[in-house]
């Protein structure tokens, strides 16, 4: 079933959720390594890992709003779900994508104002700028902060609804059924 029915999300919804998180608990590791990293060898390592991740987070998340604007539809509220509760989530996935467009805006500035990309990609050799001496770098460790902390509260409010509500909301974000 691709697309989602009103007690479950389709296969493509449960994919793109699955696939977007990984790829977004990657980016944090490898962002975090890369700004403490200890040399500047190091940083372009890590660096060459994140931004093309970050290009196919990008891609995903332009074809996720894409995918829920023009072809599917949210299933129902969990039953026996609270409203304020409810209201929250939807806050929370909404914040989501604003901070994760951001996290991308920010990380393109931060390469095409620095012109660090021939240091990333290209002859090893070419220095490497300092990140912290553009504008962008600032939002772009702002928003890491606000993505760990988003991504801990998702995590949390799913994991209550699981051992605590006991309501199989995690079993609608999986195959089958
Ligand atoms: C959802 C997308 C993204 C996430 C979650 C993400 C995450 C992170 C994190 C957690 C850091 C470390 C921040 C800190 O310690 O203050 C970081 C650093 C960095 N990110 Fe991203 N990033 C994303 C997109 C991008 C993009 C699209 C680019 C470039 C095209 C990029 C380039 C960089 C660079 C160059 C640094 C290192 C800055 C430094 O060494 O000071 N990021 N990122």
């Amino acid at each position: 079933m691709l697309k989602s029915r009103p007690e479950r999300y389709g296969t493509v919804a449960v994919s793109i959720h699955w696939l977007s998180a990984i790829l977004i608990l990657a980016l944090l590791a490898s962002g975090f390594k890369a700004a403490n990293a200890m040399n500047a060898a190091t940083k372009v390592e890590f660096l060459r890992f994140h931004i093309p991740v970050a290009i196919i987070v990008l891609l995903l998340t332009a074809f996720r709003i894409v995918w829920w604007w023009r072809f599917d539809v949210k299933p129902l509220p969990v039953k026996g779900s609270v409203m304020w509760q409810d209201r929250i989530a939807r806050w929370v996935h909404v914040a989501f994508y604003i901070v994760i467009l951001g996290m991308i805006a920010s990380g393109i500035g931060m390469i095409v104002l620095s012109g660090a990309a021939p240091a990333i990609f290209g002859e090893p050799g070419t220095v490497l700028p300092t990140f912290t001496d553009y504008p962008p770098r600032a939002p772009h460790g702002l928003g890491a902060f606000l993505l760990v902390g988003l991504a801990v509260f998702h995590a949390g409010a799913a994991l209550y609804h699981q051992f605590i509500r006991r309501d199989g909301l995690l079993r609608r974000m999986w195959y089958g059924g």
